[in-house]
């Protein structure tokens, strides 16, 4: 079987329904697609400032306000848009089911499916799935320059805020008031009970573990692969080739929130997933830069893994990992938050 994993036209065409956990999914794209496929090249242009994405609950007042009327009204024309078209709300949350639940089956295999959890396809792609998300909500607000922002989980600094952190040194560990309030169209009632209990975070409430713990060795290795789970190796989808990064916290706070957030049939129907993931790729540069030969792998499997993603024009783009591995060139970076008190935890 080739390698690495390559999604085209023919992939969409031959989906069918899947499943996770014994649950059926039914989420492939339309059969009938047609149009343009065009590749995605970014490139780093050094005239443009970065847009920045914010951690959510350093937030307040007249920068709150404006966000949050944004973020609104950006989700209620994504979710007006007809179940047709690939970039409403719900077409996004059946691409990432797709992708998710063996819907899609390798390239050349009659059985050998496709899935983004649980391997080194987990970062790169879900950055992609994110991005281009984002991009739809610019569009639909006619502002090139919005952000997403990002739910800062790990963080669980409430000492004194260090030099230049903006004072961004609230804890994290609250579901983001925005979405959590019901008349927002950020909110979903579907989660569990513990996310709506405003004074216990979710370190202390997690179903699976009692304390947040990022450990330096769990971060080492996010998205290394393991030999058993490279394209067109291996069928089953088993927590083998998972990053400890992917299984706590990223795991354990779906399992947490709960509801649509459960699994990866409907996870993105609840917005948190978007400022919940840009956090999780956040991470992944901040492993990057901690040292101790933290590096991404550089297995030519993994840089040309290549997806398609619908912009926001509704056009079809090819994308490789390679080209998502360097937020200047995708021109947007994270604001700098006092993120360090996990680090040091053992
Ligand atoms: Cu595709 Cu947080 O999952």
């Amino acid at each position: 079987l080739a390698a690495p994993i390559t999604i085209t036209r023919e992939t969409f065409r031959a989906c069918r329904p899947g499943s996770w956990a014994g649950i059926p999914s039914d989420c492939c794209p339309p059969k009938v697609i047609d149009g343009p496929i065009v590749d995605f090249r970014p490139k780093y242009d050094a005239s443009k400032p970065l847009r920045v994405r914010k951690a959510l609950q350093c937030l307040s007042g007249h920068e709150l306000q404006t966000y949050l009327r944004k973020l609104e009204k950006g989700y209620v024309l994504m979710r007006a848009l007809p179940d047709s078209d690939p970039r409403s709300f719900k077409r996004q949350n059946a691409i990432h089911c797709a992708y998710g639940t063996g819907s899609f089956l390798q390239d050349g295999s009659t059985n050998l499916t496709i899935d983004v959890h649980l391997n080194w396809l987990f970062l790169p792609w879900h950055r992609m799935f994110v991005y281009f998300h984002e991009r739809i909500l610019q569009k639909l607000l006619g502002d090139p320059e919005f952000s997403l922002h990002f739910w800062n989980f790990d963080n669980s600094v409430t000492a004194t805020p260090r030099h230049g952190s903006r004072g961004c040194y609230k804890a994290g560990h609250f579901v983001p008031p925005m979405y959590n309030d019901p008349s927002k169209a950020t909110f979903e009632a579907n989660r569990s009970f513990m996310t709506f209990e405003p004074n216990r975070p979710w370190t202390c409430r997690s179903t699976s573990r009692k304390e947040f713990h990022f450990q330096r060795p769990s971060l080492r290795s996010p998205t290394v692969p393991s030999r058993n789970k490279r394209a067109g190796t291996e069928k089953s989808c088993t927590a083998v080739g998972a990053g400890t990064i992917e299984l706590v916290p990223h795991n354990t706070l779906h399992a947490w929130i709960g509801g649509w957030m459960l699994q990866p049939i409907t996870a993105p129907i609840d917005p948190l997933f978007y400022p919940f993931h840009a956090n999780m790729e956040r991470l992944w540069s901040v492993w990057r830069k901690l040292g101790y030969g933290n590096d991404d792998p550089t297995d030519p499997d993994w840089l040309n893994a290549t997806f398609l993603f619908w912009d926001e024009n509704s056009v079809m783009r090819r994308v490789r990992v390679r080209d998502f591995l360097d937020l200047n060139a995708l021109g947007y970076r994270y604001e700098k938050v006092n993120d360090a008190s996990w680090i040091f935890f053992d």
